[in-house]
């Protein structure tokens, strides 16, 4: 149970015969009561009364069982105060159900998140990383609230990089009947990149190649294969490492979609949507203008023939909705990458392929950044590769769940919308904001546990830090509604912090074992909720909560 809603539910027939209509309560957490209510000042000028008044009037009609003290406060709140009581009922409902009260979303919707969704034969960057930390946060959150979550790691296992791969692998190879051994990733990627851009003779085998590729010649098709499935390997390497939930079943990568690109153009050209650019097949949605106000184009065939990035997300798109029966699409992507989303989202639209009671939101997200203020770099300047920065987690942090908890939750307690520093001293401090905190909170209380020798007991309040505690507690579906409902995962970790914070002064003012035995089992009783709850809020964001560290 949620007091928040308790109370609205109080409130709102008051309101209604009030207003003879019905009035959002808007009960909030107050500093000055445990709560407010803010609907008579909205009031106010519709009845032409006073919103003390109104208050007042509201406050005389509402059932006020479980409620210790309502006021009318300032220019016409209502305040209201709780009994110890119907927060101590609250409390051991929370405590008896194993959702810790959280009730499954009424209307389940079939959510479809992307993310990860790094391009194959290249290391995977920190830019993946967030959208894999972040979207996997995201979809473990929806899964928990009961939506049934389709993960899409949307590879990028396609295009013309593919061509001077192969070819790479050709050299190595001999004839295709050699060893073919990709080794290192990285490395090969980058032998690769320097003869293209070193060696015209090269360059010219491996856009032939790519030709190759796209109308299925064998030997191309199966070292393309075997690269995207090295790719593969490794990636669901780094995801166990991370504790990631993205698996083999997840990968959709964009050669999925490749025999429906010719439908796409079919299809938009049917609904008269196409215009030609250039040599290029364009779409020009409805109000995207570049800054020079002329309409932006959305190119879905390339002068040359090939089908580019847009046209790959098209069909993935059309296919989602249309397959997979999605309600809602979700790309956890960076934010350079709005616009794209945007004009795709509004070409699908046009083409009715993305019908309105569908939404697709592009859930993007900040760069991460070097001590410098810039994009976080090596200190030579070039890229920072995934598994070093895991090893250096791991290597800095006293387990090597802490080091990987303190990276996820550095990048999932700021808004995702800015970018962050990374900063090593600071995500893995076992005080302030971060992952470490929380994993010695839990810690610290089931090791409180060990000592105890004995379990939780039915939990009643009456002092003000277990009061306080305990409206932390409370809070949780609220902080788990909004980190899912805005997509914003920073809510629950912020709200994860608070509540360790409030166990932390609870711990100090309230003594446990050795207070009396029925105080002791209620005290043990609310360490118990609290390390379900962070233990609970922590495995929704991805972070491991450890019995002992
Ligand atoms: N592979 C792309 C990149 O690294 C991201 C793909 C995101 N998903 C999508 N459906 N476009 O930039």
């Amino acid at each position: 149970m949620n007091l928040e809603s308790l109370l609205h539910d109080r409130l709102e027939p008051a309101l209604e015969a009030v207003a003879g209509h019905p009035v959002d309560p808007a009960v909030r957490a107050s500093p000055h009561a445990d709560f407010q209510s803010g609907a008579a000042l909205a009031l106010a000028r519709e009845l032409g009364r006073p919103p003390r008044e109104i208050a007042a009037d509201v406050a005389a009609k509402a059932d006020l069982t479980g409620i210790a003290e309502v006021a009318v406060s300032g220019p016409g709140f209502l305040n209201l105060t709780v009994t110890d009581d119907l927060i101590g009922r609250a409390l051991r409902a929370a405590a008896a159900d194993a959702r810790l009260g959280v009730a499954p979303a009424a209307e389940p919707e079939r959510i479809v998140v992307d993310y990860s969704s790094p391009n194959a034969a290249k290391e995977m960057h920190v830019g993946h990383l967030r959208s894999t930390i972040i979207g996997d946060a995201l979809a473990r959150t929806l899964e928990w609230l009961g939506h049934d979550v389709i993960r899409v790691n949307h590879l990028g296992d396609w295009g013309t990089p593919f061509g001077m791969l192969v070819e790479h692998l050709i050299d190595l190879g001999g004839d295709g009947g050699g060893d073919h051994s990709i080794g290192d990733l990285t490395t090969f990627y980058q032998a690769a990149r320097a003869k293209f851009d070193t060696d015209d003779g090269f360059r010219t085998r491996a856009r032939l190649r790519v030709v190759a590729l796209q109308s299925g010649d064998p030997l191309s098709q199966q070292l393309w294969r075997k690269l995207v499935a090295q790719s593969q390997r490794y990636l669901l390497d780094s995801y166990a490492r991370l504790g990631v939930t993205l698996g083999p079943d997840d990968f959709a990568g964009e050669s999925r979609y490749q025999d429906d690109l010719a439908g796409i153009v079919t299809g938009l050209g049917e609904k008269g949507l196409l215009a030609e650019s250039d040599g290029a097949l364009c779409v020009f949605p409805a109000g995207f203008t570049g800054r020079d106000g002329a309409p932006l184009p959305l190119i879905v065939r390339k002068a040359d023939g090939g089908f580019g990035y847009a046209a790959t997300d098209l069909a993935a798109l059309r296919h989602r909705v249309g397959k997979l029966g999605a309600d809602r699409l979700f790309y956890v992507v960076g934010a350079p990458q709005r616009i794209h989303f945007q004009m795709v989202f509004a070409v699908a639209r046009e083409a009715g392929w993305l019908p309105d009671e569908v939404t697709a939101e592009h859930i993007g997200f900040g760069s991460i950044l070097g001590a410098d203020g810039k994009m976080l770099k090596t200190r030579a300047g070039g890229t920072i590769r995934l598994a070093g920065l895991l090893d250096e987690a791991v290597a800095r942090a006293s387990a090597p769940a802490i080091g990987i908890g303190a990276i996820k939750y550095a990048d999932l307690s700021g808004d995702r919308r800015g970018d962050y520093v990374f900063d090593w001293d600071r995500m893995l401090a076992s005080t302030g904001n971060t992952g470490p905190y929380l994993q010695y909170a839990y810690a610290r209380i089931r090791s409180l546990f060990r000592r105890a020798g004995s379990g939780p007991g039915p939990v009643t309040v009456t002092e003000p830090a277990e009061r306080a505690l305990a409206f932390a507690l409370l809070g949780f579906e609220p902080a788990v509604r909004a980190a899912a409902g805005l997509a914003q995962p920073h809510r629950l970790a912020g709200y994860l912090h608070d509540l360790a914070v409030a166990f932390s002064a609870f711990y100090e003012r309230c003594p446990v074992l050795r207070a009396g035995s029925e105080v002791r089992a209620s005290r043990l009783g609310l360490a118990d909720l609290t390390a379900r709850t962070l233990h609970t809020g922590m495995s929704l964001l991805g972070i491991e909560a450890l019995d002992e560290i």
